[in-house]
Order: C-alpha cells, then sequence, then structure tokens
C-alpha cells in the first residue's frame, strides 16, 4: 500500500487485496505482538485486568443521562469508553459508532460535525474495493483527530432480508462481496492506526425485537454464507475487534455463543482479536467463557438485564473458581494484542485531516453507487433544450436522506432538517428523518442553467399533477426513511408517494423516478415511468451525484448488490415473523433458505426479480469476449471486456458459478470494476476463492469438500444477465476449517 501526498493509502487492488506484509515477515511480527500482549497482562493486577473487559458509554442526556465515573472529566466522548492501566503504557479505549463516519448523537456539543459517507448500501452498489478503503481512511482520520482509537465500522451482516431497517449500513446480499468490502474499509480505518470492528457476527439480519430474536439456521447453511463473510473479511482485514450480535442463532444468544465464538471464530479460524457485546447485549457474565471478551455498553445492560455491570459477578465467579484465571488473562491478552497490533499505543501528533479531500471521497462513492435500473433514452438529460422540468417530492429542494439509528453521521455544518418520525422501543428516539443539505434540486439547476425547472413537494396526487401536466418533464423522488431498530411492513414507499408517482406518470409520459431508500421497493408505477434511478442513501454530497448522473455529467456504473423482489411472494419470509409484536417479544425467524440468500434463492426457486443482483445501466456499452476458464484446485476465468460506446465508462463484469455436479448452484465468485474509454479493452482475471465452489461439511470432518466433476460458471452483467458461459473439472479435496 503506498500513501499519497496527505499520508491517505492510495492502492491498486482488485476484488482483495493481499495481507500487506510478506507471510514470514507477518509471522514475525505475530509473535512479537502476541509475546508483547503477554508480558503486559502478566504484569497486571487483577483490577486493571477487570478493568480492560468493560465499556461505558458517554452521556447524551436521553439513553445515559449520568457522566460514568470512569470517564475521566471533559473528555470528549461517544459510544464507549475503557480506561487504560497507564503505568503499563495501555491507553484508554475510546470508542465510536463510524461506520457511514463518526458519529455524534449528542455526546459532543461542541463537534460541529464530520463527512457524512454514503450508505455501505452505496458502496456495496460500486463493487469498488478500493473506494471501500479510501472511505475508510476518511473515517479512520476523522476518528484519530477526535482521539477515538476504537471505531464501530464494518457492519457485514447480509441483506437476507430486504425488510431489515439496517440494510444501508451493510454492504450486500453476497457474502463475497460484502467481505471484500467490508475487509477494504476496516483495512483504510487501520491504516490510520485506528481499530475497527467487523459486526454484528452473526445473523443480525432483522431489527424486530433484536434482543428476543432467534435465528434458526443449517450450521453448515450458515458457513456458507454469513459466517463465510466474516471468516474471508477476517483474513483480509485481522479487524482488531468482532463485534457480536444482539440475537440468538440457533438457541444462544450471539454474545455468549460458544459455538460460534469459541469454536469457530476463535478455534476454527484461529481469531486473535477480541470479542465485544453490542450494546446491551450482555445479559450473563458467563458469556465470558462463551466466548465474550468485553460488555459494552454496560448502563445498557443494568437498564435492560441486570442490577450491576457484567464484572461484578464476574469478579466473584473469578474468586469461587468459576472464570479460571487463564480465561481471565486470555481476555485481557486479545485486547492488549489489537492494541499493539495496530498501534494505537503509539500514537503520535494526528495526521491532518483534509476535510475537501473527504467531501471528495464522499461524492465519488456517491457517484459511483447510484445504480440506474431502467433508462427507456431518457437519461441523461440533455442540456441543449430549453425544456421545462417539474420535481416533485423527496424533500428534493432541501437535501438528501440518510438512515437513521447508530449510524447516523452528524454533517459539518448540520443537517438540512431533521424530521422526527418516532416509534416503540429503545431507538425510538432516535428515529428521525435526517437530510443532508444537498439538494438535488438546488444542484439541477447548475447543471442546467437553460432548463425551467420548478419544484412541487409530492404532498398529494392532486397538487403533484398539476405541473406535472405543464412540464415537459418530470423527476419524481421517492424517499423512505429507514433504520436501526425498525423493520419494514412492505416494499411500498410510504406517505403516499406510489400514488403521487402513479398519477405524475400517468399525465407526463416523461417521468424519471429517483429513489432515496435503504433497501429495495416494489414500484407499482414502474411502467408508466421511463427512467428509475436508486441512489440510496447517497451521503452528504448525494444531491449532486444525483444530479451529475441525470445529466451524463457522471457516466453512472452501480450496480445492485441486493437483489429488487417483484413482490415479497418471491422472497423466502412473505410474512416476516414477529413483525409489529410488543417491545420483548420473543421471535424465531428460520432462515430456512440457508445459503442461498438472495440471488442464490431466485436461482434456486427459478424466480425472476424486478431487478436482479449485479444489474445496473450505463450510458456507454461493454461486451465481453474470449473467455477461458481453468479448473484445477479451483475456477480462475479469464476473459476481455471492452467499451463499444461512445463515452467512457465503468461496467463490473462478474462471474457466476451456476452449475456443480448434479446440481445448479448459484455463486458469486468474483467481479472487477473496470473503468474504460471508447473502444479500449481490458483483459481480466478473475481466481475463486475455493469455498464459494465448496460445500462445508459440517459432519466429522468440519472441513470444505470439493466434489469431483465439472463446474460451470457465467460471465455476466448481473445475476440474471449471462453473456459467456464456461466449464472446468476441479480436484476432489478436503479443506480448510
Ligand atoms: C447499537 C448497534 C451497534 C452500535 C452500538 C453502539 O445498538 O447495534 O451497531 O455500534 O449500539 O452505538
Amino acid at each position: 500500500m503506498t500513501r499519497t501526498r496527505t499520508g491517505y493509502p492510495s492502492i491498486v487492488c482488485s476484488a482483495l487485496s493481499p495481507p500487506h506484509v510478506a507471510p514470514t515477515i507477518a509471522l514475525a511480527q505475530e509473535q512479537a505482538t502476541d509475546a508483547r500482549a503477554i508480558k503486559t497482562e502478566q504484569q497486571m493486577t487483577d483490577d486493571e485486568r477487570f478493568s480492560l473487559l468493560i465499556s461505558v458509554m458517554g452521556t447524551t442526556g436521553s439513553i445515559t443521562t449520568v457522566r460514568d465515573p470512569r470517564i475521566p472529566e471533559g473528555l470528549p466522548m461517544s459510544a464507549g469508553y475503557t480506561p487504560g492501566v497507564l503505568r503499563l503504557g495501555v491507553p484508554a479505549l475510546r470508542m465510536t459508532d463510524a461506520s457511514l463516519g463518526v458519529t455524534n448523537p449528542g455526546y459532543r456539543p461542541e463537534d460541529k460535525g464530520a463527512t457524512a459517507m454514503p450508505a455501505s448500501v452505496v458502496v456495496g452498489s460500486s463493487f469498488n474495493p478500493q473506494l471501500a478503503r479510501e472511505g475508510g481512511a476518511v473515517i479512520g482520520r476523522e476518528a484519530r483527530i477526535r482521539g477515538f482509537n476504537v471505531v464501530l465500522a464494518g457492519g457485514i451482516n447480509l441483506a437476507r432480508e430486504v425488510r431489515n431497517g439496517r440494510n444501508f449500513e451493510y454492504y450486500s446480499e453476497d457474502p463475497y462481496l460484502s467481505a471484500v468490502l467490508g475487509a477494504e474499509a476496516v483495512n483504510g480505518i487501520q491504516g490510520e492506526g485506528v481499530i475497527s470492528t467487523l459486526k454484528h457476527y452473526t445473523l443480525n439480519c432483522n431489527e424486530t425485537n433484536r434482543h428476543w430474536l432467534d435465528a434458526i439456521i443449517d450450521p453448515a447453511a450458515h458457513r456458507e454464507s454469513d459466517l463465510l463473510a466474516f471468516q474471508i473479511a477476517i483474513e483480509h482485514s485481522q479487524a482488531g475487534a468482532i463485534m457480536s450480535g444482539y440475537n440468538k442463532i440457533n438457541g444462544h444468544y450471539a454474545g455468549g455463543n460458544h459455538h460460534l465464538l469459541n469454536e469457530v471464530l476463535k478455534g476454527a479460524w484461529g481469531y486473535k482479536g477480541w470479542v465485544m457485546s453490542d450494546w446491551g447485549a450482555t445479559p450473563e457474565w458467563d458469556f465470558a467463557l462463551k466466548g465474550l471478551d468485553q460488555e459494552s455498553g454496560a448502563q445498557l445492560d443494568v437498564m435492560m438485564w441486570r442490577t450491576e455491570p457484567f464484572t461484578e459477578p464476574l469478579r466473584k465467579a473469578h474468586a469461587e473458581g468459576e472464570l479460571p484465571k487463564e480465561r481471565l488473562s486470555d481476555m485481557v491478552r486479545r485486547i492488549l494484542r489489537s492494541v499493539y497490533a495496530v498501534g494505537i499505543d503509539k500514537w503520535g501528533p494526528a495526521p491532518e485531516v483534509d476535510m475537501a479531500r473527504h467531501s471528495e471521497v464522499a461524492l465519488e462513492t456517491a457517484r459511483q453507487g447510484i445504480v440506474v435500473l431502467k433508462n427507456d433514452g431518457v437519461l441523461p438529460l440533455a442540456a441543449d433544450k430549453p425544456l421545462k422540468i417539474a420535481v416533485i417530492g423527496g424533500y428534493a429542494q432541501l437535501g438528501v436522506l440518510s438512515g437513521t439509528g447508530s449510524s447516523a453521521v452528524l454533517p459539518v455544518g448540520g443537517y438540512a432538517a431533521v424530521i422526527q418520525i418516532g416509534g416503540t422501543g429503545i431507538m425510538g428516539g432516535g428515529r428521525n428523518l435526517y437530510l443532508f443539505p444537498s439538494s438535488p434540486l438546488a444542484e439541477l439547476k447548475k447543471l442546467l442553467p437553460t432548463m425551467h425547472i420548478e419544484f412541487d413537494p409530492g404532498q398529494t396526487p392532486a397538487e403533484a399533477v398539476l405541473l406535472a401536466k405543464r412540464s415537459d418533464l418530470v423527476l419524481a423522488f421517492g424517499i423512505r426513511s429507514e433504520g436501526e431498530g425498525f423493520d419494514l411492513a412492505d416494499l411500498s414507499l410510504p406517505w403516499g408517494q406510489d400514488a403521487v408517482i402513479d398519477v405524475v406518470a400517468s399525465v407526463n409520459p416523461n417521468t424519471i423516478v429517483v429513489l432515496e431508500t435503504g433497501n429495495p421497493v416494489s414500484m407499482p408505477w414502474r411502467s408508466k415511468v421511463k427512467a428509475i434511478v436508486q441512489a440510496w442513501y447517497p451521503g452528504q454530497a448525494g444531491g449532486q451525484a444525483i444530479a451529475e448522473v441525470l445529466t451524463g455529467k457522471v457516466n453512472p456504473s452501480g450496480r445492485l448488490p441486493i437483489t429488487f423482489p417483484a413482490d415479497l411472494a418471491q422472497t423466502p419470509r412473505p410474512e416476516l415473523p414477529g413483525l409489529g409484536t410488543p417491545w420483548g417479544t420473543p421471535i424465531i425467524i428460520r432462515y430456512d433458505e440457508g445459503a442461498e440468500v438472495g440471488y442464490r434463492w431466485f436461482a434456486k426457486k427459478g424466480e425472476k426479480p424486478l431487478y436482479a443482483f449485479g444489474h445496473g445501466l450505463s450510458y456507454t456499452s461493454f461486451d465481453y469476449h474470449d473467455l477461458e476458464v481453468g479448473g484445477g484446485e479451483t475456477i480462475t476465468a479469464s476473459f476481455t471486456v471492452t467499451n463499444t460506446g461512445k463515452r467512457e465508462g465503468a461496467d463490473v463484469p462478474q462471474l457466476y458459478l451456476t452449475e456443480v455436479p448434479g446440481e445448479k448452484r448459484m455463486r458469486l465468485l468474483g467481479f472487477e470494476r473496470v473503468e474504460l474509454r471508447p473502444g479500449q479493452s481490458r483483459r481480466v482475471t478473475v481466481t475463486a476463492d475455493p469455498r464459494l465452489l465448496a460445500r462445508f461439511d459440517a459432519g466429522a470432518d468440519h472441513q470444505w469438500r470439493i466434489s469431483t466433476g465439472t463446474y460451470r460458471v457465467a460471465l455476466g452483467k448481473s445475476a440474471n444477465d449471462f453473456v459467456l458461459t464456461g466449464a472446468a473439472p476441479l480436484t476432489p479435496r478436503l479443506f480448510g476449517r
């Protein structure tokens, strides 16, 4: 990894950046780090050991109103604080949420805002690992300048459920894409000397009553999906910490899941960092015996589950011999090891923060993550015709939407508007419609000075139709506020927007819909509109990016990281168990689709979605040819991509497994985002992670099994649009853990 003038990482990597140093050096470093952690831990008193096993929240005035005495007076705070052991050079751990930027939901009134990056699903749509890493560097740099040495970023749960309110915080429905992007984001953060997490381990794929949700899944299928995302992401990022989720998996809470923490994460995978709980997700002290190393947000546990923090019963258990000294030492050493591996004990002056560059990264991420789903020739908007354009709805005069919950970022200069939505449960108070001050309307007026552009708020069909009737073209915005703690009841747009879009498109055939949502939507008006653009939650420069794509200043290259179903009947759970049940209701969700998540499910069921995983249109065209497929230990495919159109653009050719001996099976094996000038070609090679070709044998072997025979693959523009196919024999073998 090289560094640019300002010290920001500038790397060229394909799908996965290899470990940064040669294996031998890495091993020596690893052993030295392990030895240091042991040495420091051995010098600690038990009081010092226990002090590391808990984090407490700062004071926001809502959830926590009284400052915890362990937090030094005047220290700028956020989600977590763990006292250090200064006599041994162990710094305090200062934690902040930061998946989409450094958050500040009221902890630091003096902090006037951070770079508000586009949602992770936008990074997912970019299919661009380098961009993920650059976004991580932005977040790492802005955390460090504030003194935060641990960030709670790295959300890589799979979008199993298109009603999950938190999907905007995650990358995709595919384990490989999620792992690749999550790993690079963590590498960007840790490259700035800040520890990052990967979260929420695992199957935290729904928000309704998440503290009482039991996610049931076949263990082998779990290994081939959500766990594989974590496994690959850990291998390629060495994330300093893993955050366990709120929910249960197969009957045992994630934070106290012996199988998933001790046997899989720490045993089979050999993970050396530490496991922190989610905030208020440690109902029992014996989670420490089942793999949990640190309780987070202790005040919430006291509020929800117990009368005292985790460390009190832990001390008692230790005194009574129920908590072995070796385990106590191991918990501490894991934390110390990540402290030393990332180097937060060696901080010098914080590197400069180039906020202008950070804004550029936020803008570029939005540009690359906007997906054009439909275009009947109406895009890009021709700037030379003096058209009358109606911009309707979506608060487009004010800005663009962001998601709600713990990842919400206060942008520099503040929000354009915050409209309280409210709701039940612990997250209801923070459920707001947040608008970042990047107005699509204002940005369109800058780029289309000769056009006559008028705005209508889209309040009612009767009012909106009046402007639509007397316009040459309509840009109708559809928004939906989604966020932590809530699942969607269906895929419709709220507040009557579907009716507004339908009636507008009925009177004006030149209607273009721009969506700002965190999940797929049902689009009952789809056949009536000329174009559909999914901008997701595009971050602090989202209005500019939307305008640049609509006007063709930017050639769109986003590809869907989540399948858009035609309706919920196509999904594994047409009825979402527990939806709407009162706070505290136990729920069981059986993820019977197993590893067949998203496009894999649609392939298995032979269903055609509204828009496929990997789908996205460009203003130019691309051709694939000369596909060569090799076999042996894994599949290696080489092919040439050519820009056959008239303007530069980027494409994302995707290689899929389509059939293994004896059965059809869809797996994304690899992808590459390729930027090409007109007529330019690029030869691309994809080598599949062999675990994507294998079944996990959860029986005696607990290994990956590749069977003998011929494996069929397809090179496509999406999971439903194959251009070339090929096949190759693979060598049968058992491998990995
Ligand atoms: C939240 C989230 C988690 C976040 C933590 C701290 O409830 O589940 O992602 O990092 O609490 O805010």
